[in-house]
């Protein structure tokens, strides 16, 4: 008999045994209607006479994911998890959890206060919240301690990590794995604890000692792995908090932190980036249901260090890769550089030296172009100069099977101009990895005119396999990311120009959360590097910025940054910047020269023009289509250029400020520094008039 609760739960038995199964697609979050239906689960068990356990489960992919986040910041609907969560402490017959897939957040609670708990051999468990700048609101944080103890309590709890199966039943967060089918393993567990109908309560265990200094070197830890984030230090408070205070306040207290956490800006701005990314995917004139084209095998034109880099992005998901090089010795160099750089994972204890061979075997090099004949895509990783990746293109058109991609890893050129010399332009995409290709989360995929829907799917799918945040773009010189640090770098130089110091400028561009200022990133890439970027644009540069060549005064003065041990800063030993008076004697000649006034900058200043110069050329990007949603300009700065994740990304951070305010502060920079460089884009005077931001 099925005894069915509500759309989203269902009911039935197997003899002394009732089984709730919740079944809310994709993931089963905990909307109202589950919890409702599992509350109206526990009234029937209840009542029930002959029902003497209750295992609770669920269809689909996965056991319950968490809250529903769409329910967040809309009036709490009765019944609260909490009080589910109650019901279930409360029980006196067993209830078991019979957890598949992931079993996270508010799911995970519900497991807490079950009498037992149950997980497939795949089974994931966690506690996200943190990630989303919450912490449990319902039991997560006064019960996992009294199971598994207050460290991996409070690593799961801070940093938001999952455990699998087996490591839970060995923390004794799990008292059965399940080989098998669950379902079945469920009911035949529950049987057997049905007759003894002993009920057990998290609630009841004491908290397990643990070492007194463990609080405060864990918060000081997560003080710097989680710089600016409040919800892992505020973890480590509650955490401290549940093992002195009685069971019941303890639960009090954890919500009422929770719901504070759920109004906070950093957790709305991290809320707005899941949602972000998860947009990011969905991309326009690519139906949902398009068919991504098979990727089983790749090739790398190129091996200098992009393309070993990107090679290794697809050998760490286990795809073959062909790299083609014009000489073996190019080959072999790339070869040991891409075995130094694993072997740097075993120092770290990251990889193991017969899984450095294994990933080695999945690395082909070639100098000859008719052995990608059975590749299915091929990223082209060769010098930034259009001939020669035109050169590149005709090549591969002789030897591909008609439909493997070619995809570019330009990061300036036209992409349409390369799509035109391929014998199948619709084949034709980009994919812009950043340095270090093997470590940079972001990927810019780039559509050109003609580039083919599926093409597109394929491009997606390949990099979120191999564990990039892929974003697509559009035709724009520099795309997005560059296109718009290109105009911050030239605020941070006219601010020296104008009086500010290279300390002050990287001050407040890390204070703001950046892992690093733009003078200091400048010494770590080159200066020799950054004047030969320069003078590869100088041609369309504005007469004021070909003339702020700070960095070739630099460079010429053998400063190159921390490889010459002096560029904007100096370096010792530890690599630490220290301030440097030559440098502000060179600033103060350079100022002289073009005819500017030191003034006293403002921080506020600083901060304004370097990001709202940003923002101001997001807008113009948005309105050129080379950006398809404002949310995916956030996902590309926080996943690639260390945009602090907290701070929502360039575009939630405009539209926190007020596009109103923006605009203002745009007219005035124009008065200040030039209307050629702050005159607002079309879109920001649309939006202020409008009364409306970038995400409404
Ligand atoms: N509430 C509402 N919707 C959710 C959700 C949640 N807690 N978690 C995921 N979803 C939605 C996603 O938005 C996505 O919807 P879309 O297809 O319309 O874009 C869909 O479920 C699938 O999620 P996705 O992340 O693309 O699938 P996945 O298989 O890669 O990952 C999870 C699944 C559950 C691991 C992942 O979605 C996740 O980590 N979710 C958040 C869990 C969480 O933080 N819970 C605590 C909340 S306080």
């Amino acid at each position: 008999m099925n005894m069915i609760t509500n759309e989203a739960v269902s009911l039935d038995r197997d003899g002394a045994v009732l089984i709730a199964t919740v079944d809310n697609p994709p993931v089963n979050a905990l909307s109202h209607a589950v919890r409702a239906g599992l509350v109206s689960a526990l009234d029937q068990f209840e009542a029930d006479a002959e029902a003497k356990a209750l295992v609770i489960l669920c269809a689909g992919r996965t056991f319950i994911a968490g809250a529903d986040i769409r329910e967040f910041g809309q009036p709490l609907k009765e019944p609260r998890l909490g009080a589910l969560i109650d019901r279930l402490d409360r029980c006196e017959k067993p209830v078991v959890a019979a957890m598949h897939g992931t079993a996270l957040g508010g799911g995970l609670e519900i497991a807490l206060a079950c009498s037992y708990r149950l997980a497939s051999q795949d089974a994931r468990m966690g506690l996200p919240e943190v990630k989303l700048g919450l912490l449990p609101g319902s039991g997560g944080i006064v019960r996992l301690p009294r199971l598994i103890g207050v460290p991996d309590a409070l690593t799961m709890i801070a940093e938001g990590g999952q455990i699998g199966a087996a490591a839970a039943r060995d923390k004794g967060l799990v008292d059965e794995v399940v080989s098998g089918d669950l379902r079945s393993g469920a009911v035949a567990f529950t049987q057997g604890i049905a007759e003894k109908g002993e009920v057990r309560r998290t609630s009841d265990l004491p908290v397990p000692a643990f070492d007194e200094g463990l609080l405060a070197t864990r918060r000081a830890e997560l003080a710097k792995r989680y710089r600016g984030l409040k919800a892992p230090q505020i973890a480590v408070d509650l955490i401290e908090m549940m093992t002195i205070t009685p069971f019941a306040e303890a639960v009090e207290k954890e919500y009422a932190t929770c719901r504070e956490l759920i109004a906070s800006p950093q957790s709305k701005a991290l809320r707005h980036l899941f949602a972000a990314e998860r947009a990011a995917l969905k991309i326009d004139g690519v139906p949902a249901d398009t068919q991504p084209r098979k990727v089983s095998k790749v090739a790398v034109i190129g091996p200098g260090v992009m393309g070993r880099g990107i090679a290794m992005c697809f050998m760490d998901a286990a795809l073959p890769v062909v790299l083609l090089g014009r000489s073996e010795e190019s080959l072999g160099k790339a070869e040991a550089a891409i075995r130094k750089l694993y072997g740097g994972s075993i120092k770290r204890g990251s990889m193991t030296e017969a899984q450095l061979e294994e990933r080695m075997k999945l690395l082909e090099t070639v100098t000859d172009y008719e052995r990608l004949a059975d590749v299915d895509l091929v990223v082209e990783a060769v010098t930034e100069n259009l001939s020669v990746k035109k050169d590149v293109f005709a090549r591969l058109s002789g030897v591909l099977k008609p439909d493997a991609i070619i995809a570019t890893n330009t990061s300036f050129l036209d992409i349409e101009a390369l799509a035109s010399s391929a014998a199948q332009p619709q084949n034709v995409a980009g994919m812009h990895f950043f340095n270090p290709a093997n470590m940079m989360k972001l990927l810019e995929n780039v559509r050109a005119s003609r580039t083919d829907a599926n093409v597109l799917a394929t491009i997606t799918a390949l990099g979120k396999k191999i564990g990039k945040v892929p974003v697509m773009v559009g035709r724009s010189e520099g795309f997005v990311a560059n296109r718009m640090l290109s105009k911050r770098s030239r605020e941070a130089q006219f601010l020296l120009e104008d009086g500010a110091t290279p300390q002050q400028v990287d001050k407040v561009l890390s204070g703001f959360g950046f892992p690093i200022g733009p003078f200091a990133l400048a010494d770590l890439a080159g200066m020799d590097v950054m004047a030969a970027a320069r003078q590869a644009r100088i041609a369309g540069m504005t007469p004021r910025e070909q003339a702020c060549n700070i960095v070739d005064k630099l460079a010429a003065a053998g400063r190159l940054g921390q490889k010459t041990g002096a560029g904007y800063y100096l370096y010792g030993e530890d690599r630490k910047p220290q301030h440097d008076p030559a440098v502000g004697e060179l600033l103060a000649a350079h100022r002289t020269e073009r005819g500017f006034g030191s003034r006293e900058i403002t921080d506020e200043e600083i901060l304004e023009r370097c990001l709202l110069a940003m923002v101001n050329e997001a807008a113009k990007l948005l309105d050129e289509g080379a950006a398809a949603r404002a949310s995916d300009i956030d996902v590309i700065w926080t996943s690639g250029f260390g945009w602090p994740t907290h701070m929502g990304g360039p575009m939630f951070w405009a539209d926190q400020m007020g596009i109103a305010r923006v605009k203002e502060a745009l007219d005035k920079y124009s008065r200040i520094v030039g209307e050629e460089y702050f005159k607002p884009a079309a879109l920001i005077e649309r939006l202020a008039s409008e009364g409306r931001g970038f995400h409404n």
